[in-house]
């Protein structure tokens, strides 16, 4: 829970600052690139500028120098002045690389530059430019040389020397700026991403704690189900779970006692039998068969019992889509009631089957469906006399559904029943009868085979007197 808060909250402060930073790089290494171009122009034509005046005073008849010194003069002072902030600093040297004129205090006039970086490729090139820093990189010094007179062989050079520290100044102010924005930006993404990320997840934690209560079996729950969006769903659907899962364990509750009891009723039987044996030593010979038979009956009524529901319990269990095969319907049921004949009392009722010509496909599970036909044929000759009619009918629809009807002319079913016959341990059978049914569980394992192979079952009683149950398969 806590890092999926930090995941979200961290998600976004990158989604925020990793653009912005790389933006701000390409920004400012654009600008320092323009600003240093404009800075080159500048100085290239400042170089220009007091090279012509330069080349006045070289070209001048030795005796006109005197009067051309003042003007050259004017020159380099104005440039002073214009280059204080940059420290800026303009040589004039002759054709040798001696300085002439120094603008700088005090000048250091005669000293040879000739081995400058930037002197040197005027020579070269026609035109000089170099750069260093300061030892601590403070300071980044430009140099530009621009020849006097004709580039081939010159007169002289204009060398100008001045460092950046203006626009370094700038650059810093844009990034300490760049900076800021960049920290704001980060709060106000810190600040909404905090703010979802607990909109989010609280919800979800509320959640969370609820599912826990509730697997702690703690009573009452609730599960917040608040929100049309996906963790309001969420909530919606654990509620329906939670709903159907205390529906079942009611169920499960309702069953083990109805269990308990069914089973106590043969068990009590079978005690007080053993009981008069036990006490009754004298007790006359068929008197004592009688309890004996008794005993085994009831014995047996409680192995049929365990057996059914063992069967029920695997039936809930089971999914039979990868079991089932498609068998032709007509002959699958042909050989069901080949086999289930003998095994019902005699005499009983006439069967009739009705069942179309054609070939019906039906994916069954066949040994399931062989109860279905077992149980509702037990029923039907149960509950009618052999005088009676049972008649096994198959129709299809054309959407390829096929209804079975196993309809008697029996007694029918009391219609305040009509609603329970297919309940667990619902019988109308007299406990305690030396029979071997009415354990009441045979119309429940027959509405689960139907139901698990997707169909459905119900029972109507019919009017001239009997039951009918109808089964889909497909
Ligand atoms: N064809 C029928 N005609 C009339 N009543 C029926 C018919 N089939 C079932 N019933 C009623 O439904 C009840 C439940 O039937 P179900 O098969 O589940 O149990 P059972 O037959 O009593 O016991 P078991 O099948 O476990 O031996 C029966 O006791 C009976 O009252
Ligand atoms: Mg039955």
């Amino acid at each position: 829970m806590q890092s999926l808060r930090w995941k979200l909250i961290l998600m976004a402060a990158a989604i925020v600052v990793i653009p912005i930073y790389f933006l701000n790089q390409q920004a400012i290494r654009s600008f320092d690139l323009y600003t240093r171009t404009a800075l080159e122009e500048e100085m290239k034509g400042n170089a220009n500028m007091a090279g012509a005046a330069f080349l006045a005073y070289l070209q001048a008849e030795e005796t006109e120098k005197p009067i051309l010194a003042p003007a050259l003069h004017n020159v380099l002072s104005s440039f002073q002045e214009y280059g204080k902030d940059f420290n800026a600093r303009l040589l004039l040297l002759d054709n040798r690389g001696i300085a002439m004129f120094d603008t700088r205090e005090p000048p250091e006039k005669g000293k040879d530059f000739s081995n400058e970086e930037a002197v040197l490729e005027v020579h070269e090139k026609g035109f000089g430019a170099a750069w260093s820093t300061t030892g601590d990189n403070k300071l980044t010094y430009y140099y530009i040389a621009v020849p006097v007179g004709n580039p081939d062989s010159p007169e002289g050079i204009a060398y100008i020397i001045q460092h950046t520290n203006p626009i370094i100044g700038a650059i810093l102010r844009l990034k300490s700026n760049q900076t800021r924005a960049t920290a704001a930006a980060l709060l106000i993404a810190l600040f909404t991403s905090i703010l979802i990320a607990f909109t989010l997840i609280h919800p979800l934690r509320r959640l969370t704690q609820a599912t826990h209560d509730f697997a702690r079996g703690e009573p009452n729950v609730k599960i917040p189900e608040r929100g049309k969006d996906e963790i309001g769903q969420l909530g919606k659907s654990i509620g329906q779970m939670v709903e159907e899962i205390e529906k079942r364990n009611i169920y499960n509750r309702d069953f083990v006692t109805t269990l308990a009891h069914e089973l106590r009723t043969p068990l009590t039987a079978i005690k007080g039998a053993t009981e008069i044996l036990e006490e009754s030593k004298n007790l006359p010979l068929e008197k004592r068969e009688k309890f004996q038979a008794n005993i085994r009956i009831e014995t047996e009524r409680v192995i049929r019992m365990v057996n059914e529901l063992g069967e029920l319990t695997r039936l809930d269990a089971e999914t039979l889509r990868t079991e089932r095969e498609t068998v032709d319907y007509s002959v699958f049921i042909r050989q069901v009631l080949e086999k289930l004949e003998p095994a019902f009392d005699q005499p009983h009722a006439r069967l009739v089957s009705e069942i179309p010509e054609e070939i019906i496909d039906v994916n069954i599970l066949p040994t399931r469906i062989e109860q279905v036909f077992a149980n509702l044929l037990e029923n039907a000759f149960r509950y009618t006399p052999s005088e009676g009619k049972v008649t096994l009918r198959v129709e299809t629809s054309p959407d390829g559904e096929v209804r079975t009807d196993v309809e008697d002319t029996g007694c029918g079913i009391d219609p305040v029943n009509l609603s329970k016959v297919f309940d667990r341990f619902f019988t109308t059978e007299p406990t305690g009868q030396p029979r071997d049914h009415g354990s009441g569980l045979g119309l429940s394992i027959v509405k689960s085979i139907i139901e698990n192979h997707g169909g459905t079952i119900h029972v109507k009683n019919i009017p001239d007197g009997g039951a009918r149950f109808t089964f889909t398969l497909t």
